[in-house]
């Protein structure tokens, strides 16, 4: 491992007006995706999906790189083009998801801590093998009046903390993920309580495994009011809360951050990157500031495809739309009337 080469891959990765394409749904979870536009989850249907997602003309232009679960860096598309090919072609770096998933954690009261890290020395080898060049393992924070507790806090950053350096032994740049969920009654407040506590954790145990903070991604939920919270806060509030806690967490060394949408509208995610890009200029944030959204570069794509292959092409659209209002947003460039301009 070369620190240059981390740092490169990394400063790549969150280059400004590009950001990351999160398609690394496990096979159940893509089914649930599959399943809400009628889709039956097959091996073939899952190739086709990926292949109108990877195979979009002009997606390089806005997305730096893509993150693919353990079935798609070995599977090829429609065409029978490996999808890590495509993804060269298309100027796309792969990245996988290396964690196995959210587990219960023992003696929690219904807490998850993320499982992955047995085997996952030989498995990153064996992704460098198929040109991966960073990873994602994603934690959960659950908030309600119990959660989260110390021990759910703890366990998943360290956790979260042996897989970055693992990656970073393999010369792989590891995005690291503590998301807290949005679900709940809780307001923007206990939000940004809940997402510092967790980013220092996160921080702390980075650092005690000796990881570079120069060759890693964080990849954080925003500071949000819960969904069922009857006071919702707005756009600024939401991006200032998110750069505070960022600010009083976040090393500056790290090059980029790239959030998560977690069940945020399409729109709601453009606009708070918008605006948090807009208030970090006059911040002088040290940080890149991108999207490496899932459902929020998605949905619009499932919805238009439904399984149907004369709607690809207009599907494939609708991912350049969003990648490239995402990418306008990165820049603090977005104005919502592109919402109706054809890509
Ligand atoms: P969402 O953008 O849908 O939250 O997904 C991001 C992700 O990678 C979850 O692990």
């Amino acid at each position: 491992m070369t620190l240059s080469t981390l740092r490169h891959t990394a400063k790549t990765m969150v280059e400004p007006g590009q950001g990351i394409l999160a398609m690394d749904e496990s096979t159940p979870t893509v089914g649930k995706r599959l399943k809400a536009v009628g889709v039956d989850n097959t091996e073939d249907n899952r190739v086709a999906y990926r292949t109108i997602l990877l195979g979009t003309p002009g997606l390089g232009d806005y997305i730096s790189g893509a993150i693919l679960y353990d079935e798609t860096i070995r599977q090829s598309t429609t065409d029978g083009e490996p999808f890590p090919e495509l993804m060269q072609r298309q100027g796309i770096m792969p990245g996988i998801k290396v964690d196995t998933g959210a587990k219960d954690l023992a003696l929690s009261g219904g807490e998850k801590v993320t499982e992955g890290l047995d085997g996952l020395r030989d498995r990153l080898a064996e992704y460098v093998g198929f040109g991966a060049k960073f990873c994602k393992w994603r934690a959960v924070i659950a908030i309600d009046e119990e959660k989260p507790s110390r021990a759910c806090l703890e366990a998943n950053a360290h956790a979260l903390a042996r897989y970055a350096a693992l990656c970073q032994e393999a010369g792989l740049v590891p995005i690291v993920e503590p998301e807290v969920l949005i679900n709940g009654a809780h307001t923007i407040e206990t939000s940004f309580d809940v997402t510092v506590e967790t980013q220092r954790q996160v921080f702390e145990q980075l650092y005690r495994q000796g990881v570079h903070f120069e060759g890693m991604i964080l990849k954080p939920s925003m500071v949000i009011s819960g969904t069922d919270c009857p006071q919702r806060a707005g756009v600024e509030q939401v991006a200032e809360q998110t750069l505070r806690c960022l600010q009083q967490t976040v090393p500056a060394v790290v090059p980029g951050i790239a959030f998560l949408s977690g069940g945020q509208s399409d729109e709601e995610a453009t606009q708070h990157l918008n605006t948090m890009n807009q208030m970090a200029r006059e911040l002088s944030l040290p940080w890149q500031l991108t999207f490496s959204y899932a459902r929020a570069l998605q949905n619009q794509v499932l919805e238009t495809w439904r399984g149907d292959a004369a709607k690809a092409e207009q599907a494939s659209q609708a991912l350049l739309h969003r990648a490239k209002l995402n990418a306008l947003a990165s820049r603090g460039e977005y104005t919502p009337d592109l919402e109706r301009a054809a890509a």
